[in-house]
């Protein structure tokens, strides 16, 4: 059965503990193929996907930790953020995505495109009862990160799946007054 729009939309959550048992691979599919139905600049299309699990992902999470940690060494723990703690995730989820853009022609509604289908997946993902994250720290190496997938597009997201083990509240909202105005 599907699931409700209103309850995917507003019951969705940020996850950032895991399980440790697998994903699918059906349900991986179901979860990209969410995203291949979002709207695109120009029907685009410019969303790509490298699925990383098991040795792939933890030989990509061990060489952007010491990527991190190097980083940390020169800049200090206060430039880094909520990095670390984002990688520690991706090496314990199951399964992390990276999302591409292929930025064909370097247009600001590529990378929209991409994000609406980011947003396709995590609701998907929501719906089969897998938890997600969205990662935009993968940009503290966004210019190595092509590199070692060989890859000449641009980097998007991580975006991270897996069996919740936890049930977070909700983070606060703005509400439709303070964010919109009628004219
Ligand atoms: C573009 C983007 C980048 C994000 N990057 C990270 C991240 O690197 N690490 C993390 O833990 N959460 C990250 N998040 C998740 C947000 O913190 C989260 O969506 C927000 O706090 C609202 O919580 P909710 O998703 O549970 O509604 C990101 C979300 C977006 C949309």
């Amino acid at each position: 059965m599907n699931m409700d729009l209103d309850e995917a939309i507003k019951g969705r959550r940020s996850i950032r503990v895991f399980k440790s048992d697998d994903i699918p691979v059906e349900h991986i599919e179901s979860v990209l193929e969410a995203a291949t139905f979002a709207p695109s600049a120009k029907n685009g299309q410019q969303w790509r996907f490298t699925i990383l699990r098991d040795e792939a992902k933890d030989k990509f999470t061990d060489w952007f930790m010491d990527h991190l940690l190097s980083m940390r060494k020169k800049h200090g723990d206060t430039f880094m953020g909520s990095a670390i703690p984002s990688c520690e995730i991706m090496n314990e989820a199951p399964v992390s995505i990276i999302v591409w853009n292929t930025n064909e022609f370097g247009w600001l509604t590529e990378h929209q495109s991409v994000a609406a289908a980011i947003q396709n997946m995590l609701l998907k993902a929501y719906s089969l009862g897998i938890g997600s994250l969205w990662i935009g720290d993968i940009f503290y190496a966004e210019r190595r990160i092509p590199g070692y997938f060989n890859k000449s597009w641009a980097l998007a997201a991580a975006v991270v799946l897996g069996w919740p083990a936890e049930n977070p509240g909700p983070r606060p909202r703005l509400s439709v007054d303070e964010v919109a105005e009628f004219l």
